[in-house]
């Protein structure tokens, strides 16, 4: 068999501006709880601080950082901008920008579940509001724990804060993920956020809705003719997604041992990855149409998934895990989908912490040809079946690989790709996750966050497996940190005939 070979395609984008081209939005003060915990400093500040220097900020734009340890603006300034500098990428950060940026960052320092507090948030607000003019408009932003969002929510409620809905400026509260630990809670909390904020003002973070090769899945398949009619159980074998990871836990081993792969990673990023592939056609482009798709995939999900659990070799040694955590690093899931389209399609999927690679992608794997014309068994044997590969990062594209005749007298088969680069196709550089999330917000486009209903489907499906696990008396399986899993993991391909796609170095 031919080695594979690549193939490049070149993006050649139709002349004429963008479809829908943004305008700056709306004039906000951001309220950024958990100001100088892991998630502000590493996403949520640098994403701001980028937006800024892009100018895609209004100039008004200005954060107020609460935070208990907060003690001054200028040291919240010197924190963020070292933060910043750290974890920008590589040629985006320069003084001049950060030291314009950084004047219009507060701080209110105060404690989520102290009345006082959010009374001096107040107070706060409406004097920056005033001088900076700020227009009325807030954005709350929970960068905390989950267990702080209620005592948040309640609180900003309480205190009045947010402006009720209807005309006049608006508030709106961006709450990351997990949205609770099991169904039971996420309905709990999505009450509670309906009580307090309206659910038209609330906006359940995915950053993987905000990849931009996220969403291209819905471009690929709805902007081109060829792929639709194969995308169903007739032609496809079935689907592979993985979100391996070669870091470990960081320094977020209180969050993360509490939590464990299937509440970080699978109820979230992966089903959502999942709903979008799958999807049916949605009625339009708008938001309420692309959720009420996913949702109805997520509502035919067959309960009971196959799954695999493991840790990797050396989690309970990490600094603030405990030493018998149970805590799995690593999922791998057989999904299958109850309707027309998907009967008799494995979904598979992935995820893990310290494996051999970081990539995140999806693979449909087309069905075998049904008989081979060329005689010869070893050439037969050899015809790979087609794969569509959508890579989500690193190395942002798509490809397809396919059979072609290697040159020569000799009949020999071997297999190509034909690649698309985002970044050699299109040579622009990538808005990264956080920052459009952020702008989306700031507009009010609630398309790529979740639904209430969104949230509770999911729960709904991965809640009995999540229970399983943890009452699993074996606990999860231990893989070496490095390699591509557990071995069980494998097991749950080959016994279907299949086998993962080549997650090695
Ligand atoms: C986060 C998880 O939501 O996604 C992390 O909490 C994970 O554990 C991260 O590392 C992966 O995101 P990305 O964008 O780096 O693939």
């Amino acid at each position: 068999m031919a080695e594979v070979t690549r193939t490049q395609v070149r993006a050649e984008p139709a002349a004429g501006g963008p479809i829908l081209k943004p305008d700056l939005p709306d004039p906000c003060l951001c309220v950024n709880f958990g100001a100088t915990g892991d998630l502000s400093r590493r996403m949520l500040v640098p994403a701001l601080y980028a937006l800024w220097r892009q100018r895609a900020l209004p100039p008004p734009f200005t954060v107020i950082g609460f935070s208990r340890s907060a003690e001054s603006d200028g040291a919240l300034r010197d924190a963020l901008r070292s933060s910043t500098k750290q974890f920008a990428p590589a040629g985006s950060f320069d003084d001049k920008s950060w030291e314009e940026f950084e004047q219009r960052i507060f701080t209110s320092r105060g404690d989520v579940n102290d009345p006082a507090s959010y009374r001096a948030l107040q107070a706060r607000m409406t004097q920056i509001e005033r001088e900076r003019g700020t227009q009325g408009n807030r954005l709350f932003y929970l960068a905390v724990p989950p267990s702080s969002f209620p005592g948040i929510l309640r609180g900003v409620h309480q205190h009045r804060l947010l402006h009720p809905p209807g005309a006049g400026p608006w508030s709106r509260v961006v709450i990351e993920k997990p949205f609770g630990r099991d169904l039971k809670s996420a309905r709990v909390l999505n009450r509670l956020a309906a009580e307090t904020v309206g659910e038209k003002a609330v906006y359940r973070i995915d950053h993987f809705l905000g990849k931009e090769t996220v969403q291209n899945l819905l471009v690929l398949r709805f902007a081109n003719s060829l792929f639709e009619p194969v995308w169903n159980r007739k032609h496809l074998d079935h689907v592979q997604i993985t979100v391996a990871e070669d870091i470990g836990i960081e320094n977020r081993a209180r969050f993360y041992d509490e939590t464990g792969v299937l509440r970080d990673m699978v109820q979230n990023h992966l089903l959502q990855l999942l709903a979008l592939v799958a999807m049916e056609p949605p009625v339009s482009f708008t938001g309420d149409d692309i959720r009420d798709g996913k949702v109805r995939c997520l509502r035919s999900l067959r309960p009971g998934p196959e799954m695999v659990c493991g840790q990797y070799r050396g989690y309970r040694g990490e600094e603030g895990v405990a030493p018998d955590s149970r805590t799995p690093t690593y999922a791998a899931l057989r999904v299958m989908i109850d309707n027309w389209r998907w009967q008799g399609v494995p979904f598979y999927l992935r995820t893990g912490k310290r494996l051999a690679r970081k990539t995140t992608e999806i693979v449909l794997q087309f069905q075998s040809i049904p008989f081979c014309l060329f005689g010869r068994e070893d050439v037969c044997r050899r015809i790979e079946p087609n794969t569509l590969a959508i890579r989500i990062q690193p190395d942002e594209g798509i490809s397809l690989r396919f059979a072609a005749k290697a040159p020569g007298e000799e009949l020999e088969i071997g297999s190509v790709r034909m690649d698309f680069s985002y970044e050699e196709g299109f040579r622009r550089p990538m808005v990264s996750a956080y920052e459009r999330l952020l702008l989306d917000c700031m507009r009010g486009d609630q398309s790529l966050f979740l639904r209430a209903d969104a949230v509770e489907h999911s729960w709904e499906f991965m809640g009995p497996p999540l229970e399983a696990a943890e009452a699993d008396p074996e606990g999860p399986k231990i893989y070496e940190p490095g390699s591509t899993g557990p071995r069980e993991a494998a097991l749950l391909l080959s016994k279907d005939g299949r086998r993962w796609t080549d997650l090695g170095k």
